[in-house]
This record gives C-alpha cells, sequence and structure tokens, in this order.
C-alpha cells in the first residue's frame, strides 16, 4: 500500500488503515471510471471519535491502495461536527457522494442533515449541502444514507434513523434525479423492535433476493449472539417496487462472530460482484483506549474486501480473489501432524486448513495469544484471545449449519479474520500478541482426522 508504514509492530500491510488518527466506517464505496474508491470515517486530528471528515484511498485491484486527499471535511454549516457516513453512485461521468452532516446546535443538541457532494474526477468534491428535510416522527438520530439504482433509471436511498418512541428503523426514499427525494416511508411493513437505533443500512440485491443489512445498537446478549457492544447483521427478503422489504421468516443473522465487525458497507463493482468493507471495530470506549496502536498515533483498520453471494438461504462471504495477488513464492505444507509448532516466516500470512472429508476436534492457537478450537461432537467453532486491556481470555463461538470442511484464516501483526466453511461463517478481530510469539500451534487433533494445512507467507 502507498502510505504511512512502520508505524510499530502492530502495523498493518494489506489492510486499509488511517494514515494517523481514528477511522472507522467504510463509506461510499464505488467503482468509478475502473477505479476502485474506498472512503471511511476519519477523525485526524487523534485517536477519539471526534470530529469525522472523509478519508480516501483508490486501487485498480482492490489489494494495493494509494492514499488520496480528503475528500470530505467538516467546515460548513451543515456538516460542522461532522461528515458522518454515506454512499456514492458514479453517474455519467460524476460522482456523487451521499453523507449525513452531523451538527450540534448553540444549545448542545444534535441535528442532522443529509447532504450531497459531486466530483468529476473522483478526488476533489464540491459541497451541495442538505438535500432532504427532517422527517416528522424521527429524532436527529437519523443518519447514513445508501443510495442505488432501482430497474427502471431511478434512485432509491436507506436511511438509519430512530423514531421518537426511541426504537430503531429505516426509511427509505425515492428519485428520478439524484438532487429531489421523496419519502416513502418505513423499509420494513411489519412491526420489527429491534434495538434503539438503526445505523449503516444497506440493500443488496442479488437474482431472486435482497439482503437488508443494517446495525441495530440496544440488542441484548443472547446465547452466542450479541456478544459485543453493537452488532450488524441482515434480514433476507424481497424489496419491492413500492419501497417495501418483504421479509422471509428467518430471523436477523450477524454477519460476523468475531469481537470487531461493525457497520459493514456493500457495492457492485464493474464485474457484477457484491463486494463488503467493514469497520474492525465497534469496542468498549476503555478497551478502544487501550488499543497498541494508539502509542503509534493511528487506530483501527477496515476489514479484507469480501466478495458476498446469497446461497442456502443466507449471505455468504468470502475474501476476494485478488487477494490472492498478495501470495510470496511456494507456500509451506503440511498434513497428517496431531500436534506441530509452525514457525510462521512473517505476521503476514494466509492459511488454509482443510479436511479430505469433515474435520475432528482440534485446536489452533496463533501467536499464543488467540486460538480457534473446533468441537466434532458439537459441531462448534470457539474463537479466543487475550484481551489487551484485562489480559482475561475472552471467546466467541458458533454452532456451524453444516459439518467443518474448511477454514480460511487472514493473519496480520495484530488482525484476524477466519472465514469457516467458504465464509458460511465468519470471526473478525484484532489481537496483541508478545513480539517473540511467533508459531502456530495445533493440538488435540482426532486421531485420522489431521487436517492439511497451507500457509502462504503474503505480500507487505
Ligand atoms: C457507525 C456510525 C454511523 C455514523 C458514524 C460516525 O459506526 O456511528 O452511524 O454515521 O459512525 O462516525
Amino acid at each position: 500500500m502507498t502510505r504511512t508504514k512502520n508505524r510499530g509492530q502492530y502495523d498493518l500491510g494489506y489492510h486499509i488503515t488511517p494514515p494517523k488518527g481514528l477511522l472507522n466506517d467504510p463509506n461510499g464505496l464505488v467503482q468509478f471510471k475502473g477505479v476502485y474508491h474506498v472512503f471511511y470515517q476519519w477523525n485526524q486530528n487523534d485517536t477519539t471519535h471526534n470530529t469525522k471528515s472523509w478519508g480516501h484511498v483508490t486501487s485498480t485491484d482492490l489489494v494495493h491502495w494509494t492514499e488520496q486527499p480528503v475528500a470530505l471535511e467538516p467546515v460548513d454549516w451543515f456538516d460542522k461536527n461532522g461528515c458522518y457516513s454515506g454512499s456514492a453512485i458514479a453517474f455519467e461521468n460524476k460522482l456523487y457522494l451521499f453523507y449525513t452532516g452531523n451538527v450540534r446546535n448553540g444549545l448542545n443538541e444534535r441535528e442532522s442533515y443529509q447532504c450531497l457532494a459531486v466530483s468529476e474526477d473522483g478526488i476533489h468534491f464540491e459541497k451541495k449541502g442538505p438535500i432532504l428535510n427532517q422527517p416528522k416522527g424521527y429524532t436527529a438520530h437519523i443518519r447514513d444514507p445508501k443510495v442505488w439504482q432501482g430497474k427502471n433509471n431511478d434512485w432509491w436511498m436507506v436511511l438509519g434513523a430512530q423514531k421518537e418512541e426511541l426504537t430503531g428503523d429505516a426509511l427509505v426514499y425515492h428519485s428520478d434525479n439524484l438532487m429531489d427525494w421523496i419519502l416513502k416511508g418505513s423499509l420494513l411493513d411489519e412491526e420489527f423492535d429491534f434495538g434503539f437505533m438503526w445505523e449503516c443500512p444497506d440493500l443488496v440485491q442479488f437474482n431472486q433476493k435482497s439482503a437488508f443489512i443494517f446495525s441495530p445498537q440496544g440488542l441484548l446478549a443472547k446465547g452466542d449472539e450479541f456478544n459485543n457492544l453493537y452488532h450488524s447483521g441482515y434480514l433476507t427478503g424481497v424489496f419491492t417496487e413500492a419501497g417495501k422489504f418483504l421479509i422471509d421468516q428467518q430471523p436477523f443473522k450477524e454477519l460476523d462472530r468475531g469481537f470487531e465487525f461493525y457497520a459493514p458497507q456493500t457495492f457492485q463493482d464493474d464485474k457484477g460482484r457484491q463486494i463488503l468493507f467493514g469497520w474492525m471495530g465497534v469496542m468498549e470506549p476503555e478497551v478502544e483506549a487501550a488499543v497498541p496502536t494508539v502509542q503509534d498515533g493511528w487506530i483501527h483498520n477496515l476489514t479484507i474486501p469480501r466478495e458476498l453471494k446469497y446461497s442456502d438461504g443466507q449471505l455468504k462471504q468470502q475474501p476476494v480473489a485478488e487477494l490472492r495477488q498478495l501470495r510470496q513464492g511456494s507456500p509451506l505444507i503440511m498434513e497428517g501432524k496431531a500436534e506441530a509448532s509452525l514457525q510462521l516466516p512473517t505476521f503476514q500470512n494466509e492459511i488454509l486448513v482443510e479436511w479430505r472429508k469433515t474435520a475432528g476436534s482440534f485446536k489452533l492457537q496463533i501467536r499464543k495469544n488467540s486460538s480457534i478450537e473446533y468441537d466434532a461432537r458439537l459441531n462448534r467453532v470457539e474463537v479466543s484471545r487475550l484481551n489487551w486491556l484485562t489480559g482475561k481470555r475472552e471467546t466467541r463461538a458458533v454452532t456451524l449449519k453444516n459439518p467443518l470442511t474448511q477454514l480460511h484464516l487472514f493473519l496480520e501483526s495484530s488482525s484476524l479474520e477466519l472465514f469457516v466453511n467458504k465464509g458460511e461463517e465468519v470471526f473478525s478481530l484484532r489481537y496483541f500478541p508478545e513480539p517473540e510469539a511467533k508459531t502456530m500451534d495445533i493440538s488435540a487433533c482426532e486421531t485420522g482426522k489431521e487436517p492439511h494445512i497451507t500457509l502462504y507467507t503474503l505480500e507487505n
């Protein structure tokens, strides 16, 4: 990546990070004139959640990123306390950014303005100011416009919202020209009581089905679900021309089972793929303040780009094929070992763990910090790590729908993404191992079911 590097032992290579300060949500994902653009929520000044701008990187291959000048800065009356999250549309040689202007008025009350900025070169943006009015019956917690093109050369927008009775909602708007928008109402017709606020809504269309992805706040932990501070997941269903999403009789499903994943956004690229980036991710404030990279002047990263597909009634996430370009030389292969300690040649790795048929129980420990355990009897995957603030071990887990056949890991010096069964489940997390811990250890493997391991070193 063409960007600031060598910022201490926990710096990341192939993940998008801010050059300094704090990064949160991915914004404005788009392919414009062939080039991939990723914008992100960025506090340029320090590693707190104050005044957000839109940081900007571009790429021709989704893997090597070039830093661009900051795209939107909070300097106007309608966004003076933050250019909050939003999306992008490439149309007729122009790039349109839809975002939320966050404002604190003279009484320190919140005001939100849904704004537009336009660019011809994809680098310099002209702000057009607010394009929507505050709707009746909603609080000022209304933000994160996501726009997509309809079937009739028209445009749709979903907006994250909070009703006056302090429940989460998503609103739908319609437009013929990207400038003038008409409110259609709530996206869901039926009562769906689910938390106090819905952030970062997104509607992804597949052939027959759609998925409504959103990040509800205020869900209570329930078994293996909803154990982080806030959550991101989806409902499947069908989006109608009336602007309604008719949900299937299936529960909300979390997109990620790890510790750090929030505010994902998708876009369709020129090849027709639906690609997702998420923020890794929302943390309890005291845990966030203790992240070791704060000492190095930066914090947080986006996930790797993931291709999203709908199959077997659910969404599946797979690392985009372009990431294979990062592989260096021939891989290290290990087979038939029930107990082994593998020296990691570097801290940038891609690791495939596979079984001829289905997996037996095992434990995989990464750099004496994180571990992946599988209980074949329960068909359950458990990921744990040492919390960098408390020093205690903490765990997230999921019971799989199908028997385990493959694990696919993307490791960096402080980031881990685990794709289970080709994206049936994903775990994303940060971890901060001791620098001298350089091994991956396999143990407790069921005899006769030892995995086949392929380890690639990735370009830094
Ligand atoms: C989600 C979020 C968005 C908001 C942005 C502000 O993480 O709270 O709802 O637009 O972050 O940075």
